[in-house]
């Protein structure tokens, strides 16, 4: 799937300096300063108008500082004695109690009416509907009109002038919270047992926008990561087409197909169109078409394949994948079959 995107890839650079310089792609890092999508360009304002607020408080305060340190420094021939104490004023007391209430006032009202204008926005009838359910320690996403599921990638159209499309997400999850986080597209929203919280993402720049989850999940929060991959309305089209066809249906009798499905493999995960129906870790039906393995813990090439059947414990200590004890020549077989599904 990667080549077909026209993604721009550059060299991570400091967020702030790449949020100015570079508005138009997505990037190579996680960058609340370069929003590319309706949500996160409202957050994007609120945290200028705060980082602004807090820089006149900062310079302020420091000025006063600087200048009260300088101008009354010790000099050559001050007396030892103390200098007069003053003890309170009403004016000064009052300035500071009621300034940064107020500040906080506008901050609240402003904070306040951007959560509801994001939150309240509409579902527009062609918007895309997707389920994103968090998992220890990986992201089980569904596109429920689609009838297709894939995981830790999630796939979208582009929102172009004129021909806007929207993605509204529903947040589950199986164990405990999980935070759904891609900083260029929305701000954090929850994913919590029990309870169906909602986002919607609209990227207005087709590539790889870099997340993660964001909320201490345990041991492998931090390969817990999360790719959004935004394409042009027709590569979106024939990337659905693609995860439709059920490759594995054809795919011939093989050692290898075999071999998978003689082992506890199909306990846990799902093939589409075969007997594994797993759904404790991810769908396998198009795993060679994600980047990564692991939900971003390594890339996935075919030796790292190879490395994490053998024992996902070495790349993701604690992940719920176990060592299958398998022998070189049964990895093989498993690892032949499994890049089969593309
Ligand atoms: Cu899932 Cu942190």
């Amino acid at each position: 799937m990667r080549h077909l995107l026209s993604y721009r890839k550059r060299a991570p650079g400091p967020a702030l300096l790449a949020g100015m310089t570079y508005a138009g792609a997505p990037d190579q890092v996680t960058n609340i300063f370069n929003p590319l999508s309706t949500p996160a360009e409202s957050v994007h304002r609120i945290a200028l108008l705060t980082l602004a607020i807090c820089a006149v408080i900062f310079i302020t305060v420091a000025g006063l500082l600087i200048y009260a340190v300088v101008r009354f420094r010790r000099r050559p021939g001050d007396d030892a004695s103390e200098p007069p104490q003053i003890y309170g004023s009403n004016q000064i007391e009052l300035a500071w109690t009621v300034l940064p209430i107020l500040i906080v006032v506008v901050l609240i009202l402003v904070t306040a009416r951007t959560i509801a204008d994001v939150e309240n926005y509409p579902q527009p009838p062609d918007a895309l509907k997707v389920s994103v359910v968090g998992h220890q320690w990986w992201w089980e996403i569904r596109y429920p009109d689609l009838g297709i599921g894939a995981a830790n990638e999630l796939h979208v159209p582009v929102s172009e002038p004129g021909r806007r499309q929207l993605t509204f997400l529903t947040l589950e999850s199986v164990d405990v919270a999980h935070s759904f986080w891609v900083p260029q597209l929305a701000g954090k929203t929850d994913l919590i047992p029990n309870r169906v919280n909602r986002m919607w993402i609209e990227p207005k720049q087709a590539g790889v926008y870099l997340g993660n989850c964001a909320e201490y999940c345990g041991t492998q929060h931090a390969k817990m990561r999360l790719r959004v991959i935004a394409h042009p309305p027709e590569e979106f089209a024939r990337w659905v087409e693609s995860q439709r066809r059920h490759e594995a249906e054809a795919t011939p009798a093989s050692a290898g197909r075999e071999r998978f499905f003689s082992t506890s493999c199909v306990n846990c995960h799902a093939i589409q169109g075969t007997s594994a129906k797993g759904t404790f870790g991810p769908d396998l039906t198009h795993l060679m078409s994600r980047e990564t393995l692991g939900s971003g813990a390594a890339p996935n090439t075919p030796e790292k394949l190879r490395a994490w059947v053998r024992d996902p414990q070495a790349i993701k200590e604690g992940c719920l994948m176990p060592d299958m004890r398998l022998s070189d020549q049964e990895l093989d077989q498993i690892v032949a079959y499994l890049l089969t599904l593309k």
